[in-house]
């Protein structure tokens, strides 16, 4: 080992190493003389969780964090999820009940998803003034007004055939999901969820232009204040599963392959996010997290732009059942995982388990104090 650091000592400058990188950062830091062995001794900076802590380079805080609600109509209604364990589908009063406890927490925002009692290939109840994520946002509002509410713009949950878009039968048989047409209904529910008091709306359909659009329809209703927080990178997949049960919003026949990206692209990924930027989002969101961190770190890193990155319901459920076999220490692995989010560059975390997560991290803080104080 010794041997081969003092080699690279000899050859500083020559691009011996076979990195498939740039190597700026390998040539600067093997040619400085403190990097080196046994004058370089890293552990000395993990000797005790002080230091540790001192030098850590990123942090988890209850404000970066966001926590999905769904809201659906009723009363004293909470509908567990079984295949998010902890989530449960909540009326109105509960609904508050539940950001209330967030809040309180520490965690700043709530992300609302909605299930309406009837659903139509217009999707109407998604823009209709009484529909049940503008009810919900009102009570929120009106009852919490320092929490932030975030409204999920998207169709899927009121179409009856569960698409975020219009369906077109083609001629020969099979069916579309149209665009253009799609983006008028989109931004009429960005408005009617702005006029209910909505302090962010959250795009998540995937349709092209949809984001001009919403911006468009916010700025005639005089809602030129209100932030989107677009979904610019979407990916088609799997580990939507659970939340389809959550939202009752899985496509009654083929996937959604048309709209969201293919998993094997990356550039694409910031072409999207590009896009959505040049149409005026404020925020940026990759979707899922964990298995895109590469998409989150590139999108932090090209564009700078405040990102957000959505740990989503496979994300969370398998944590829960891994955790409920006894098999992984779930707090441990939840804030590992929200950690390496925030390594990757994500300033947003969007998580089911924001609540546990705010409660653990204050819980980390009170124990420091109490230790320090005795
Ligand atoms: C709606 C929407 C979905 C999610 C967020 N908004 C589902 C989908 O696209 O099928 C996924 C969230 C999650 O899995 O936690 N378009």
């Amino acid at each position: 080992m010794l041997r081969v650091v003092q080699k690279l000592k000899c050859t500083p400058h020559k691009a011996a190493l076979p990195l498939s990188g740039s190597g700026a950062y390998a040539r600067t830091h093997m040619n400085h003389a403190l990097s080196r062995f046994p004058v370089a001794r890293p552990r000395r900076l993990r000797q005790s969780p002080a230091l540790r802590r001192l030098v850590a380079e990123t942090r988890l805080s209850a404000d970066q964090l966001v926590l999905p609600l769904f809201v659906r109509p009723g009363r004293k209604l909470r509908r567990p999820v079984a295949a998010m364990p902890g989530v449960c589908q909540l009326s109105p009063d509960e609904l508050l009940v539940e950001a209330r406890q967030a809040f309180a927490a520490g965690v700043p925002a709530v992300l609302l998803f909605g299930i309406p009692d009837r659903k139509d290939p217009r999707a109407s109840g998604a823009y209709a003034a009484d529909g049940i994520v503008q009810q919900a946002v009102r009570l929120l509002k009106r009852e919490l007004p320092e929490l932030l509410v975030i409204t999920d713009v998207c169709l899927c949950e009121y179409m009856s055939h569960g698409h975020c878009g219009i369906v077109k039968p083609v001629r020969g048989g099979g069916a579309r999901i149209v665009n253009d047409p799609t983006l008028r209904l989109l931004a009429r529910t960005a408005v009617s969820h702005a006029e209910a008091g909505a302090d962010l709306v959250a795009p998540s359909d995937m349709m092209d232009g949809r984001v001009a659009a919403i911006r468009a329809a916010l700025d005639r209703a005089g809602f030129t204040e209100t932030p989107i927080m677009a979904y610019a990178a979407k990916y088609a997949s799997a580990f939507y599963g659970p939340f389809r049960e959550a939202a009752e919003s899985a496509p009654r026949f083929g996937d959604r392959r048309s709209y969201q990206m293919a998993p094997p692209n990356a550039a694409e990924a910031l072409r999207e996010v590009a896009l959505d930027l040049a149409e005026g989002a404020d925020i940026v969101m990759v979707k899922p997290a964990l298995a895109y961190l590469d998409i989150v770190y590139r999108v932090k890193a090209e564009f700078g732009y405040p990102t957000a990155a959505y740990a989503v319901s496979g994300e969370y459920s398998m944590i829960k059942a891994a955790a409920a076999n006894g098999w992984l220490d779930e707090r441990a692995v939840t804030l590992e995982a929200l950690l390496a989010l925030r390594r990757a560059g994500a300033d947003i975390l969007i998580t089911y388990a924001a609540v546990d997560v705010a409660r653990w991290l204050r819980e980390e803080a009170d124990g420091r104090l109490s230790s320090a104080r005795s």
